[in-house]
């Protein structure tokens, strides 16, 4: 009778918690290598440098990105795209809910985005304002003075996931194998031009991270990628050609994750 009740009290009051740490723990955060070889797996190279926020990338100018507040930004409404809800880096993206003097342009709401991350500011943070720096796609960035939190203004890229479009959803198996088609070619040359003129490689073409629109018939018109965030973006070694480049985009393609 005691041990029926101890029992019974085993799974009444201490399994419950068992569980729920079992079931909650958050896993422990992956090391940079291990993000790298997540990422990257049988396709790394010896050119393929290192994360684009290294410490030995950044110049003055690369690590004052947020010495300054970010004044004159009205945040919008947020974006609710999947992979903007649960971004693990970053706390939200925001339309602008009102137009953006830059330094030197004027900017209409519907031009931007903003990025809100977790801080403190660190190298993840300081690789990504490069890269949109290096992509033209770089507004302003700076810490909230509302809330001291880091945020980035970036050129807002036209289209949507693929996967949210009504053309997509429509789409047979061999529809949606020739949209991927489309997509390949597109994607392809931009990466590579990328990885080729400005040594930066983006590795991470989830469909997350790709834009699409479409023309009247419904093949692709546009496609842009985007998210130069940790981990996705390295530095492209000197030793690279382009025929390096061209093949590991074959690879990585095959390989690319959460479609
Ligand atoms: N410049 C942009 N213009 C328009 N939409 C964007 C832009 N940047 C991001 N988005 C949208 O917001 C979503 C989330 O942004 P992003 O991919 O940069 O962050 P994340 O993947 O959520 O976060 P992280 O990878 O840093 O944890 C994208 O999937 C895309 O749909
Ligand atoms: C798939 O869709 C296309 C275009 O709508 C159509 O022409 C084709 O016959 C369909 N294929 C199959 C196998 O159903
Ligand atoms: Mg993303």
């Amino acid at each position: 009778m005691l041990q029926m009740r101890l029992a019974l009290q085993f799974v009444l009051l201490i399994a419950p918690l068992w569980f729920k740490t079992a079931t909650q723990a958050a896993p422990p955060p992956l090391s940079p290598q291990q993000f790298r070889k997540f990422l990257l797996g049988d396709r790394d190279r010896p050119w393929i440098e290192d994360f684009y926020g290294s410490d030995k990338y950044l110049n003055d100018e690369d690590k004052n990105a947020f010495k300054q507040r970010l004044i004159g930004v009205t945040l919008g409404e947020k974006l609710s795209s999947p992979g903007a809800v649960t971004g693990s880096f970053n706390e939200g993206m925001y339309m602008l809910g009102a137009d953006y003097n830059a330094k030197d342009k004027k900017y209409e709401a519907s031009e931007v985005v903003v990025k809100i991350l977790y801080g403190p500011v660190d190298g993840k943070i300081l690789g990504e304002v490069k890269a949109l720096k290096d992509v033209g796609y770089f507004i302003a960035s700076g810490l909230l003075p509302s809330n001291g939190k880091p945020a980035m203004l970036m050129k807002k890229i036209d289209g949507a996931q693929i996967k949210s479009t009504g053309v997509w959803k429509k789409a047979n198996q061999s529809g949606r194998e020739e949209l991927l088609n489309q997509m390949k070619l597109l994607v392809k040359n931009e990466i590579v031009t990328w990885a080729d003129e400005k040594r930066l490689l983006h590795a991470d073409f989830t469909s997350y991270n790709i834009h699409v629109t479409f023309d009247k018939d419904d093949s692709i018109k546009t496609c842009r990628v985007l998210d130069f965030g940790f981990p996705g973006i390295f530095r492209v070694g000197t030793s690279a050609t382009k025929s390096d480049i061209e093949e590991w985009f074959e690879l990585q393609w095959n390989n690319r994750k959460q479609w």
